[in-house]
């Protein structure tokens, strides 16, 4: 939601500004901005609606003269429509020589415009933002001290805020506040940076600072101070950040989600690593971060969109091998119903960004209430990352696609190894057999390759059913959250209507749904495990093929059953039940992304949504 970057230092600002906003596109991409301060030409801004290529090309036809300091926005609308006159930069002040962006919602801004309005001041967006820059502005005529402005200012804002701003007066100085918004300091020789993640400037440091809640920074090039609202000085902790900007490329692949789905293997891998000794035990030693793991009598997982589909898929193994009950909640459900909460609940929080509002509120909500916290996170330094008591990074490396695909496998992954650690703690099964678990979790890196190596014929189903009006998806135990995501997937990129049933409430209604030529997609599960429901399913298959279904099933390998029944099937290696969820996926995402290449649309960048959604 909405990509903030800052800098101050003797490189081009307009490099870093633009290289920035196009690693922070995947927050939004309704508009793009930015402000520079040269000594001779003073402050110059530049907006324009549309993707940041549309800026990109503005500033080469009219160039504007490059500088030490500015601040740059890519923006996904919430009060406003994407045109240039609400893209961001705002300017306030006499001569218009203060420029401000914000990511997030401020809640009390109509009560502010109106108290600016009775003062005179002309609002040139329908922004909730703008007001900010008025009354910095407003403050600074006061008092000359622009910082004095700002801190005056924020501590008046409510909801939810990430606020950079540059003063023509002050060309060495970029301030800056968060509030329940993400913002992290880079930190280089003789240049600082500003971001909403690490991503802004990891082209130019590894060196990084997380900005807390409720806190101001005052940027310059060779200082950094951190303070609270009220004007404390903060310690700063420092982390390295550990990847580089070339993971966050395309390296040669169509489109980022391309890339993504092809860097599978090695999230899956690196998610693992040093986590599973070769004799399949796990050690997580994260877990050292929580207090009394061990009393712990329930466990809710909390999340949105498709990290709450890998927590249905955790739950199942959490449940079965470490004998906890497991409820998954949508955060944004969860905090407004009273949930019970002891203190010896385990809350998991799953998120890629780790900058969600919904989960990081919910996550808040039930710390309050005296529950323990862990996160599976998947971006260094996140504000859930930060809060939570203890974090399992899922080394899925930088997502930069808006549709999640391998931050999802390596969040499953993640699940497993605690739902394999948790039971070992609580000896709920023999150690031997957790073990064999392990070694099949170590197994799966391969299988995924594998997978991957062989899904020509799901791009060609992908090309061959573009032009349909609506595809099912069906599945049961960890299939049915796998389901989910298959349609997710396909609504997401491919705009057409999507739905996942459980395939055993099929025949509660979605039978309804069939008609002749419908196409649906079964996960079918694996035949040859106990109590295995694929005789179920191939019911289930049978029942619709019966109305004129066109099923293409996703099968285990030596299932030679299915094909009797299905149009087409795909088969994914043998593995864990569980673990098939991170193989049968796969096949969904290809799919998706085909078919929406095949109707000509951008797959890293679908129409209205935003990657990270920092507002509620
Ligand atoms: C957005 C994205 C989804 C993502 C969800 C949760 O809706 O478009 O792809 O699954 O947020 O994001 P998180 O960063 O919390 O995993």
């Amino acid at each position: 939601m909405c990509g903030i970057v800052g800098y101050v230092g003797p490189g081009s600002t307009l490099e870093v500004l633009l290289g920035g906003l196009k690693r922070l596109e995947y927050r939004g991409y309704d508009s793009a901005g930015i402000s520079v301060i040269d000594s001779e030409a003073g402050l110059q801004t530049r907006k324009r609606a549309g993707k940041l290529s549309v800026l990109v090309d503005d500033l080469d036809q009219a160039p504007i003269k490059d500088a030490h300091i500015g601040i740059g926005h890519t923006r996904w609308a919430t009060h406003g429509a994407p045109t240039d006159g609400n893209a961001h930069p705002h300017l306030g002040g006499e001569h218009l020589k203060l420029s401000l962006i914000h990511n997030g919602i401020i809640e009390n801004f109509a009560e502010l415009k109106a108290e600016l309005i009775s003062q005179g001041v002309k609002f040139q967006s329908e922004t909730d933002s703008e007001v900010a820059a008025h009354l910095v502005a407003g403050e600074y005529l006061k008092s000359n001290d622009l910082s004095a402005a700002f801190r005056a200012v924020v501590k008046r804002l409510e909801g939810a805020f990430t606020l950079l701003c540059i003063h023509e007066d002050h060309p060495d100085l970029v301030l800056a506040a968060r509030r329940n918004s993400p913002l992290v300091i880079g930190l280089g020789e003789n240049e600082n940076f500003l971001g909403s993640d690490v991503a802004a400037f990891v082209a130019h440091t590894k060196r990084a600072v997380s900005v807390g809640q409720d806190q101001i920074v005052e940027l310059r090039q060779n200082s950094v101070l951190v303070t609270s609202f009220d004007g404390d000085p903060v310690e700063l902790s420092e982390f390295k950040i550990d990847w580089d900007a070339s993971a966050a490329s395309k390296g040669g692949w169509p489109s980022f989600m391309a890339k993504e789905i092809a860097d599978q293997p090695q999230a899956v891998g690196d998610t693992l690593m040093g986590r599973l000794a070769s004799d399949g035990s796990v050690k997580l030693s994260e877990f050292a971060g929580i207090d009394a793991l061990s009393q712990v009598d329930r466990i809710t997982i909390v999340a949105c969109g498709t990290a709450a589909y890998a927590g249905e898929v955790a739950k199942y193994a959490i449940e079965k091998w470490a004998k906890l009950p497991v409820s998954v909640e949508l955060a944004h459900e969860f905090r407004y119903r009273d949930p019970i909460i002891t203190e010896n609940t385990l809350i998991i929080a799953i998120s890629q960004s780790g900058e969600t509002m919904d989960t990081l509120m919910a996550t808040r909500y039930a710390k309050e209430r005296g529950a323990k916290v862990l996160a599976i996170c998947n971006t260094q330094g996140a504000t859930l990352a930060r809060e939570a008591d203890a974090t399992i990074y899922t080394h899925a490396g930088p997502e930069v696609a808006v549709a999640s695909t391998k931050a999802f496998t390596a969040q499953i992954t993640a699940g497993q190894l605690v739902a394999l650690a948790l039971a070992s703690l609580r000896g709920s099964m023999p150690q031997a057999e957790l073990n064999e678990l392990g070694q099949e979790l170590l197994k799966l890196p391969r299988a995924v390759k594998e997978v991957l190596d062989s899904v020509g014929r799901m791009k060609e189903l992908g090309k061959e059913l573009s032009d349909a009006k609506s595809i099912l998806f069906l599945g049961r135990n960890v299939g049915y959250p796998i389901a989910l995501e298959g349609a997710l997937k396909l609504k997401e990129l491919a705009y057409i209507h999507a739905e996942g049933f459980a395939a055993g409430e099929l025949k509660h209604g979605p039978i309804a749904l069939i008609e002749e030529g419908q196409p649906v997609i079964v996960i079918v599960p694996a035949k040859n495990t106990p109590g295995s429901l694929q005789p179920k399913v191939i019911s289930n298959i049978q029942e619709i093929k019966a109305r004129g279904a066109k099923v293409i099933a996703i099968a285990e390998a030596g299932d030679t059953e299915v094909a009797n029944y299905a149009d087409e099937v795909f088969f994914v290696p043998q593995t864990h039940p569980f673990m098939a969820a991170q193989l049968s996926v796969l096949p969904l995402q290809i799919f998706a992304m085909e078919l929406a290449t095949a109707k000509g649309l951008d797959v890293d960048q679908p129409r209205n949504l935003a990657k990270s959604v920092t507002v509620e």
